[in-house]
Order: C-alpha cells, then structure tokens, then sequence
C-alpha cells in the first residue's frame, strides 16, 4: 500500500457540485477560487439547527464577498467585525448596527468613535486601556471581555495567545467597565481554528462559568452572555468529528455549568461556514529534482502563500489537493510561483502527488473557501491578488 494519501473528491463534495465546478472552471485562466454559495447555506442551516438556542456572528474575516455576505444577511445572521473597513462591507449592503458586534481587541479610538456613533453598541475588549476608550467613545455600551484558552495545541490554527486576558483580569476589567458606565454584557473566547479536542469548550466554559459566579456574588453584576466564538470543523485531509458531535458535546457541557439557566449564546462562524465551499484551482508551473539522485520531486504551481495559502505557513492547514491524474503517488514538495523561498507550501508533510504529474495540469486545492482571498497579497512580484467567482 502507498505511505500517500490519495485524495478521493467524494469525501469533499457530492460529484454534481464537484462537476458544475470543474465545468465552470475549465476554460479560465488560473489561480482562482470557485465558491458554491448553496454548500454556504446548506452549513449556515445546519448550525442553526445544531445549537438552536445560539445567535450566529458570521466571522466577516473568512471571506467578505457580497455574494457571501447578502447571503448571510438574508438568512438573518449577524456580523462578527474586525475593523471600520468590515464595517463598511456590511452597511454597504444594508445590514444594521444592531446585528454587528465588533469583535476585535485591538482597535483604534478614531474607529470605536465611528462605530459607535453608526449605532453599534457590542464591543469587545481584553485590557485596561481599551475598556478605558471604550467608556468614553462609546458610553454606555455593552462590553465583553475575552479570556485566553488552552488547548492551543489542538487547533490547527491556534487563536488565543495573541488574544483575551487571564480570568482574574477579565473579571476586574467588567468590574471596571461598570465603574465607568459601559454594561458588563459577557465573556467571549476562541479554543483556535480548526480546534479538533472538543473539550477545549468545557474547560473554557467552566472558566467562565466561575467569572459569572463571582462577578453576581461580590459586585451584583449579572453577565448575560457567552460567545463561544468559532474554531468549528472543516474537511481537509485529517478529519474531525461532524458539527453534530460538536454541537451535543458543547451544548452537554453549558448545561453541565449552567444548568437551565443559560445565558444568551453567541457564535462565531467563519471557517466551518465557507471552507467546504470553496475549490482554489492551480496550474503546474514546473516539475524539477534539486540533483540527479533526489527522490522527491519540486512541484511548482501558479499560487502560493502570497497569494491565498498563507494557512500553510508551518503546513498548518493541510488542504486536500486533487489531480486528475490517476497514477501512483510519490513524494513531492509543493511551492509557490514567487521569488521567494519561503514561498513553499508543504516541504514536510508527506504529501504524495501522482507520478505522471505534468506541466500545465490542474491543481484542485479542495477546501479552500475561508482565509485564502482575504489573505493574497495586491502585487507581490506583480502577481494579482487570487480571483474569485461565486456560484
Ligand atoms: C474573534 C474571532 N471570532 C471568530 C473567528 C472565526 O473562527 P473560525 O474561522 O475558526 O470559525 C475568528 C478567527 O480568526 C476570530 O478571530
């Protein structure tokens, strides 16, 4: 048996999906990625059904299309937003303040003016200095407090070092939001992308469960919410448990902490909603061996971490890539098209590509739909930023 992987599409999309994509893409020049907004709705549906009780706040950063968000809007989601200029993308399609939380800690006082005074009134914090702004440009506001996770291990794109604060200092900083007038409204926070333990949500729940204890016993605040944030599965070539399981397992573990007293449940979708949608399709650029005995084979290709696969960096995500050819496999490392080394995909994954692999053969990089257009480059080495069509 082959130590490679082959990549069978039938585990990925239903073969109609995969054909009416293939169709569309086979006359356009490449890269580009082809996203199928009924595979979107199909996963919004399903993970309102899944946690019937939970508002979802699409992540915008996953991928901003108006295709995608006039979707989103029309099906009643809410926005998750990282800066004025996501702002923008979603008032621009005339969805209001009230369905917008912005979710970023890190933010400019010129900007929390701006969303406050176009009647946002969600903000989310995890510092001092922050919730001191916020009390002054954005007074009265609700406010909730992000705490850093564990489990960052089992993410495959772990979120959390560079965001949230110790439990001791999320339950001071509502302490303090209340002193200088903002509503103490929750507690968020985000076990990683891709996060594969899904115990990673009990311990975090059970976290904030004693924040909400302590805050009513010693201060009369009642926290009224809990953003369990995203970090939901997509398909690529390791698998994961199915929404499903994640969502009786999450829902097991809030009434385990607080019983059938549940505060107001947030989500924050962004990966698990719009990767399955989407195929990224490639061209081989070149095939090479670095010297006459190498074993293995350079595969260069016309997209790269500049240009849309900036989530192989340390080959984090490992996305299923899919040929047409039928051969063997062997062992390849798979590059970008830049004058720049660290432009290299996987170098040591073992990823196995069929033997017979040619110059000018299509790449289908399955899985593709979320971080790979918000994340290419406008002009590196000249190379425009990745195209995308949406069916
Ligand atoms: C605050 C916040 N919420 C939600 C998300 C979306 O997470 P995921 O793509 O794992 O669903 C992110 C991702 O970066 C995030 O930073």
């Amino acid at each position: 048996m082959s130590q490679f992987q082959a990549i069978d599409v039938a585990e990925y999309y239903d073969s109609n999906t995969f054909e009416r994509i293939k169709s569309f893409a086979q006359d356009r020049p490449t890269p580009f990625v082809v996203i199928d907004t009924q595979i979107i709705a199909k996963q919004y549906d399903e993970m309102v059904t899944q946690f019937p009780y939970a508002s979802v706040y699409y992540a915008v950063k996953a991928n901003p299309a108006e295709e995608v968000l006039s979707l989103l809007r029309d099906k009643g989601a809410n926005f998750d937003i990282a800066s004025i200029y996501e702002l923008d993308m979603v008032t621009d399609i005339g969805v209001t303040s009230d369905r917008v939380s912005y979710g970023n800690t890190i933010k400019k006082r010129i900007d929390v003016r701006a969303f406050y005074q176009r009647g946002v009134r969600m903000f989310a914090s995890d510092s001092e200095a922050d919730i001191r702004m916020l009390a002054e440009e954005a007074p009265g506001a609700k406010v909730y407090v992000r705490i850093l996770t564990e489990a960052t291990d089992t993410a495959d794109w772990p979120l959390s070092r560079k965001f949230g604060c110790h439990n001791e200092m999320a339950y001071e900083l509502l302490v303090l939001a209340k002193s200088l007038g903002l509503k103490p409204h929750g507690i968020s926070f985000h076990v990683g992308s891709q996060q594969r333990d899904i115990s990673a949500w009990d311990s975090a729940i059970g976290k904030v469960k004693g924040i909400f204890e302590r805050l009513k016993n010693e201060h009369n605040i009642q926290l009224k919410m809990i953003n369990l944030g995203g970090g939901f599965p997509a398909n690529y070539i390791d698998k994961t448990n199915a929404l499903a399981t994640y969502a009786q397992q999450i829902s097991g573990f809030l009434t385990a902490h607080f019983n059938d007293e549940l505060p107001e449940i947030i989500l924050e979708p962004g990966r698990s909603l719009l990767s399955n949608a989407g195929i990224l399709v490639s061209e081989v650029v070149l095939i090479s061996k670095k010297s006459y005995t190498a074993t293995e084979r350079w595969v260069f290709t016309d997209v790269g971490k500049f240009s849309g696969l900036i989530e192989t960096m340390d080959e984090a995500i490992k996305f299923p890539i899919y040929t047409e050819r039928k051969g063997a496999l062997d062992k390849c490392v798979i590059a970008g098209p830049t004058c720049d080394s660290a432009d290299i995909m996987y170098e040591h994954y073992r990823y196995g590509l069929p033997v017979d692999l040619a110059i000018g053969d299509r790449m289908y990089w399955l899985t593709a739909g979320a971080y790979t257009t918000t994340y290419s480059a406008v002009c590196f080495n000249g190379f425009p930023p990745l195209k995308d069509y949406y069916l």
